[in-house]
């Protein structure tokens, strides 16, 4: 594909392999031999549309929306309606049977921090807009809404998007509204695009009464819900299932998880010196943090805290207790900070009730623990939820 079609980096453009966009058409339940209303937003040069009227026969209507007035309509299209316009902000009557290709995505904010620097003027338009943003989202949240309500009824969606929303709060919403419109099912695909560091998935809707939820890896199903509340959605097999069924408590129910304090607080704080001297200590962060050890020497912050007083910064840098990476990939990686320091990342454990701090590191950072959450999670998100490490299942008896 010539490089002009390819799209903008700063509109979130990446081209679809053409075996991607073949996988999603065969998908789709195109029975009927009457002409259907087909939309591809973020079309570029619309290969899905391309795509589809090959496999399914030009009788269809086929609509593209795409903002860069520089991406080139296909010529060869039949039926084509075009329209040069911001999908999120595009006003139509129009309801569709069937909606998909590959929408943008990024964090939407100033080039020096977030992907999608060219929409950061609309980016409180989109915000009213949409019922199921929420945090710093990300594109593509709104793209999918915004795709199911302009689908008719039993209309199908299918789009190939990262596979955050599956598991990072942000979606809550998005994955709530997903359950109360229709059915899910989602492929996961791994990283699927060249060169580009994003594991992909491909979601399969249906607008209709069913609330279920399908999870393949490719095309194997692996997990099934025939109400689907639109829970965060991982993967499961006998380990998991079995593990979950032999430790029934879960981390959060017996500790309060929190962040550490951020950099800009830790910049503001007066207890915190860039130059060292007695009495003041390292400030931590995530390369500090092995299983099982803390390195209290190295500064990687190069910033240090006037010790006695690091329970200012947070109270729980005052007593010792656990720390669990959220920097560390996909991984479980857990120390007991028993000297005390300030920390400028990972996550802090303070329990509850009576347990055994000591022997809960160990569980956490062992070989049972990691094939759990590498099972349940694999490499959908770059780091440790909160919401996951609250959710692991921990043995009664370290009580
Ligand atoms: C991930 S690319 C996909 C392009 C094409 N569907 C494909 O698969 O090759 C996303 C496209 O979205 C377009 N885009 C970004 N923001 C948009 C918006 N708000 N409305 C419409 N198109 C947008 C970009 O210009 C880019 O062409």
């Amino acid at each position: 594909m010539p490089e002009l079609l390819r799209g903008k980096k700063e509109l979130g453009a990446v081209y679809t392999p053409k075996p991607i966009i073949d996988f999603m058409l065969s998908r789709l339940n195109i029975s009927s031999t009457q002409p259907l209303a087909v939309l591809e937003p973020a079309c570029a040069d619309a290969p899905f549309l391309s795509a589809f009227q090959q496999k399914f026969g030009k009788r269809h209507a086929l609509t593209g929306v795409e903002i860069d007035h520089e991406a080139k309509r296909k010529s060869g299209l039949k039926n084509f309606e075009f329209h040069n316009q911001d999908f999120l902000l595009w006003e139509t009557e129009c309801r569709y049977d069937v909606i998909l290709g590959n929408p943008p995505y990024g964090i939407i904010g100033n080039e020096s921090h977030y992907p999608i620097s060219a929409l950061k003027e609309v980016k409180s338009e989109y915000k009213a807009r949409s019922s199921t943003w929420r945090g710093k989202y990300n594109i593509y949240g709104a793209f999918i809404e915004q795709s199911v309500k302009l689908l008719k009824p039993n209309g199908q969606l299918c789009f190939v998007v990262p596979a955050t929303w599956l598991l990072l709060d942000d979606f809550i919403l998005l994955r709530k509204f997903l359950s109360e419109h229709g059915e899910l099912h989602v492929h996961y695909l791994g990283k699927a695009f060249a060169k580009v560091n994003v594991v992909a998935v491909v979601l399969y809707f249906v607008k209709n009464a069913r609330r279920a939820l399908r999870l393949y890896d490719g095309k194997t199903l692996c997990v099934k819900r025939t109400h689907y509340n639109g829970d965060l959605i991982a993967f499961e097999d006998d380990f998991t299932r079995e593990f979950e069924k032999k430790n029934p408590v879960r981390i959060g129910d017996f500790f309060n998880i929190h962040f550490a304090a951020r950099s800009p607080e830790v910049k503001k704080s007066a207890i915190v010196f860039s130059e060292k001297k007695n009495g003041r200590t390292p400030l931590l962060t995530g390369r500090n943090l092995k299983p099982n050890a803390i390195d209290y020497e190295t500064n990687y912050t190069g910033l240090y805290v006037e010790h006695r007083r690091a329970n200012e910064l947070r109270a729980f840098y005052g007593f010792p207790h656990i720390v669990v990476g959220h920097t560390k990939g996909a991984k479980v990686v857990a120390a007991f900070d028993e000297r005390c320091y300030a920390w400028r990342e990972e996550f802090h454990l303070v329990p509850k009730c009576s347990v055994n701090e000591k022997s809960v590191v160990a569980y956490l950072n062992s070989a049972l623990v990691q094939r759990y959450v590498a099972t349940r999670y694999r490499d959908m998100i770059p780091h440790l939820t909160k919401t996951q490490l609250s959710r692991l299942p921990i043995p009664t008896d370290l009580k």
